[in-house]
């Protein structure tokens, strides 16, 4: 028996939501699980280089997860994966590894574990329930992950809402770009921060997409992250004035983001926006429009 599991890229944060909000994005990879009598791992795509492919693959590791939680014996696995999301650029390239290999070995013991369950696994693995969510529930997911259990609501993205994302071509260890925020912050940010959040929120479930310019700004980590991106500062002030109803990193970066109404005209001028301002630091990128 066989299962394959396709599983969405994710951006993380959309600004001001940091660790609590995750999009979904229509960028996939692909998992095949059966069930062997030898494991053994199989990563199609060039940029799998320095994947493991023993038993410390994290595919295999999660979804022996699986079967201990489910109390099934631990079977050998025969594990092959292609994705088309792009490694350690702020697109949830490992939460979709952790999510389709938590469905895929549930699937393969009948699904044992509720979804929910597998969530739970997930944001313990990631300790922040952002990217996983999204992966696992799709949509837009609002979440929390308070060290024991993760709680979360899907949101239906507006039917007019697209995203431009500008890849560039350096990774960033999500490690490094957590490494240089700060440990404490001022009241005043955490409160920029909540009411912001709350917002985008807001309108995100009221479809009040002109809002989003206002709401989609964030005090507690993108000050800090936005030297290690050069260009990134200029896109946070002015993409909003080519066409973006909102910018921000993806994730952890190095990805930009922007929220864009496809109805309004314009997205061929923030495209060239966002490539040119990347360009001007040296940086190269490739742009990518999604949902
Ligand atoms: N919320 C996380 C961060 C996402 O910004 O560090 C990256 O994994």
């Amino acid at each position: 028996q066989k299962v394959r599991v396709k599983v969405p890229a994710s951006t993380a944060n959309l600004g001001p939501g940091f660790d609590s909000l995750g999009m979904a994005l229509n960028l996939y990879a692909w998992i095949d699980l059966a069930i062997s009598e030898q494991t053994t791992i199989d990563l199609i795509g060039d940029q799998m280089h320095g994947i493991p492919t023993d038993k410390t693959n994290l595919i295999y590791k999660v979804a022996q997860m699986v079967f201990q939680e489910a109390g099934v014996s631990h079977p050998e696995l025969s594990i092959s994966m292609y994705s088309d999301i792009p490694l350690t650029r702020g697109l949830g390239s490992s939460a979709s590894a952790i999510v389709g290999a938590l469905a895929g070995a549930n699937a393969l013991i009948g699904n044992k574990l509720t979804e929910y369950e597998l969530f739970q696994i997930a944001s313990r693995l990631e300790k922040h329930p952002d990217n996983v969510g999204a992966s696992l529930y799709g949509g837009i997911v609002v979440a929390f992950w308070d060290g024991e259990k993760a709680e979360s609501i899907r949101i239906e993205p507006d039917p007019n809402l697209e995203v431009l994302v500008a890849i560039p071509a350096f990774q960033l260890a999500t490690e490094k770009a957590r490494g240089v925020m700060p440990k404490q912050v001022a009241m005043k940010d955490a409160v920029f921060n909540l009411s912001h959040s709350s917002l985008l929120v807001a309108a995100l479930i009221t479809g009040n997409l002109g809002m989003i310019r206002h709401a989609m700004k964030d005090a507690l980590h993108q000050p800090y992250r936005a030297p290690l991106i050069p260009g990134m500062k200029t896109l946070l002030e002015q993409a909003e004035n080519h066409g973006a109803l909102g910018v921000a990193l993806s994730g952890a970066g190095p990805t930009m983001l922007a929220l864009v109404d496809q109805r309004s005209g314009r997205k061929a001028e923030l495209e060239g926006f966002l490539k040119e301002t990347l360009a001007k630091e040296g940086i190269e990128a490739q742009t990518l429009w999604l949902k």
